[in-house]
């Protein structure tokens, strides 16, 4: 969570600085913050709100210094206020630092700098951090080896960039259980948090490992270990364009990425399926010995990502006859599972930074799993975690709400079901078909778009409504959850999901006059049951909404979105579309802000 972003070279710093803030807005937006170094003195600008605030800050746009961090801040420890938004200084303003991440032993070490005559102005964990590089640059006199030193105190996680006045030529920027990278263009360099923000100057990344220093000057880049041992790393060269990660004239990220589903499938889908052969994943070595061996798949994740497992559970139980369970990554990092060495462990995440799906690999990882992580992210923590890593290339995703990521992430663990049924030799008539319908899939979400006009309409009639329910049975109840995630995240209407089943049993209560109520339909042997149960809350005064594939005119639902049919398993990739684009029409409704839904930031790298 927090976004940050640096530049050291021959231009303005406070523009580039500015522009790559705005890119990582859906980090964190309650404050942001920039320190740029101007004859040899530190002139730090900030303020509580967006980061397009920034511009209205006195003599912001005057600044000329060529040296920069920057900080846009979701708030962890102190409320959003201009005193606690990034860059902190030390007591003596001699160092500015922008934080990523949470440092846990933060009052110890206040308390600590304190009786040694440092003074605190902000309500922060972040403030020790310069407050403890200015008391060791007192002994060191050296940037880098005073940043070390404080390193060596911190518990917790962090990326930091720093600059003192002390050596005004230089920007010092560590990292640990929090991401960073740095661009490289010539005579220039940008450090990011994430690669967006600075993609429009450079494709040329180094990806910093866990525990690296880095020192940049104009004319050098140079990487240490945790004990300043030098150290190599490589340049990795980012396939990403720019439009990318811009709007391309769609009024929100959200809407453009759930138009690029297709695309995103398609990408997903690329070399590793085609028909007529057998599914390819060069990036994993898993043979049918161990594959026999294993007892168990679990698939971990957090919340969207969570989801993806859960609809792709259905598929590896089909086809492997595997016992395969998904949980939420808070809750199994601290339940002591029962996995061992005959569990392959999968963990789900967009971003590849979600805290607790780190924490719960490196748990699995110490109980004897194998682990493969799927991410959208190249070179993100959890991808130097794994054993081994495959990418959704879905593209970058800057919505905070998941779309286009949810739909690849469910396809990429499809693919990985088949490919573990074709190294088990299990490949049956229905993964033969079930091949067949994934290539099918780009054009048939196309196709699903169709329904657009309707579910702004449909938009327009509930916006107002306090509750709404989702129900569904079997693999239309993971869509359920999905579906009410998206609305309650992004319009803040309470939206529930529940087994269509299970209504009977208390939240049928719940159920009134005009209540809207949407049911999801794909799988024809639920199909009577779940339109019983869609008759029981008609009955009860609520209004009907059917999102299915299947032909229901028989039943006289009032209202029913059809989708393309397809294969009961893959079905979830077609039914949430309407429900993504409902819960996005609903908050345009709401004349809310869809990209950046309030409390949320997309990464999230806190527990
Ligand atoms: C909801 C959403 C979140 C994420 C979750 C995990 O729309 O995006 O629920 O899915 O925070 O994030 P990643 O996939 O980055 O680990």
């Amino acid at each position: 969570m927090c976004g940050i972003v640096g530049y050291i070279g021959k231009n303005k710093a406070n523009q580039i600085l500015i522009n790559g803030l705005l890119k990582l807005e859906y980090r964190g937006y309650d404050s942001a913050g920039i320190a740029v170094i101007e004859d040899k003195n530190i002139i730090c600008k900030k303020d509580i709100g967006r980061v397009s605030n920034l511009y209205k800050l006195e003599g912001i746009n005057d600044l000329t210094g060529t040296i920069g961090i920057a900080h846009t801040r979701w708030a962890t420890h102190g409320k959003p206020s201009k005193i606690n938004a990034h860059p902190h200084l030390d007591a003596f303003n001699t160092f500015a630092v922008v934080h990523n991440g949470i440092i846990e032993n933060y009052n110890e070490l206040k308390e600590d700098l304190i009786s040694k005559g440092y003074k605190f102005y902000t309500q922060t964990d972040s403030e020790v951090i310069p407050n403890l590089i200015s008391y060791y640059y007192k002994e060191e006199k050296d940037l880098l080896k005073a940043v070390n030193r404080a390193c060596k105190d911190l518990k917790g996680s962090y990326a930091i960039e720093v600059i003192s006045k002390e050596e005004p030529d230089k920007i010092v920027v560590a990292r640990k259980d929090s991401p960073m990278v740095i661009g490289i263009a010539d005579d220039e360099k940008f450090i990011a948090s994430d690669i967006p923000a600075v993609l429009e100057y450079t494709k040329d990344f180094y990806l910093l490992a866990d525990g690296q220093f880095v020192e940049l000057t104009r004319d050098s880049i140079k990487f240490y270990d945790e004990n300043l041992n030098e150290v190599e790393n490589k340049i990795e060269t980012i396939e990403w364009s720019e439009t990318a990660s811009s709007k391309c004239g769609y009024e929100d990220y959200m809407l453009k990425e759930i138009y690029e589903q297709p695309k995103a499938i398609r990408e997903t889908i690329g070399s590793r399926l085609n028909e007529n052969e057998k599914c390819q994943f060069d990036d994993i070595e898993i043979d049918k010995e161990y594959l026999k061996s294993i007892t168990q798949i679990r698939i971990v994740a957090c919340g969207t990502a969570m989801y993806a497992g859960l609809v792709a559970k259905n598929t590896f139980e089909k086809l492997l006859s595997i016992n395969t369970e998904v949980e939420v990554a808070s809750e199994f990092r601290y339940r002591d599972p029962l996995i061992d060495q005959r569990t392959l462990a999968i963990f789900v995440s967009q971003s590849g930074e979600t805290a607790d799906t780190i924490a719960a690999l490196k748990l699995a990882k110490k109980k004897g799993c194998k682990t493969i992580s799927i991410s959208n992210v190249l070179g993100s923590s959890i991808t130097r975690e794994a054993d081994y890593t495959i990418y959704t290339h879905a593209g970058p995703e800057i919505a905070v709400a998941s779309t286009k990521a949810y739909t690849s992430q469910v396809v990429l663990l499809e693919l990985l079901a088949i490919y573990f049924a074709e190294v088990l030799e299990k490949d049956s008539e229905e993964v033969k078909t079930l091949k067949r319908d994934i290539l099918e899939l780009p054009k048939k979400v196309e196709d699903t778009f169709k329904v657009a006009d309707e579910i702004k309409e449909l938009a327009k009639q509930i916006y107002e409504q306090k509750d709404v329910f989702f129900i569904g049975r079997g693999i239309d109840y993971t869509t359920t959850r999905e579906a009410a995630l998206k609305l309650k995240e992004i319009s803040y209407i309470h939206a529930d999901a529940y087994q269509a089943g299970e209504l009977k049993h208390g939240p049928i209560a719940l159920i009134e006059n005009g209540i809207t109520v949407i049911g999801i339909i794909s799988d024809k042997k639920l199909l009577k049951k779940s339109v019983s149960n869609l008759q029981e809350v008609i009955t009860r005064g609520a209004n009907v909404v059917v999102v299915t594939d299947k032909n229901l005119s028989k039943y006289n639902f009032k209202k029913v979105i059809k989708v393309p049919e397809t294969n009961r398993l893959i079905s979830p990739i077609l039914t949430v579309i309407p429900l993504q684009l409902l819960a996005y029409y609903v908050a345009k409704e709401k004349k809310l802000d869809v990209d950046k839904p309030r409390n949320l930031a997309k990464s999230v790298t806190v527990e």
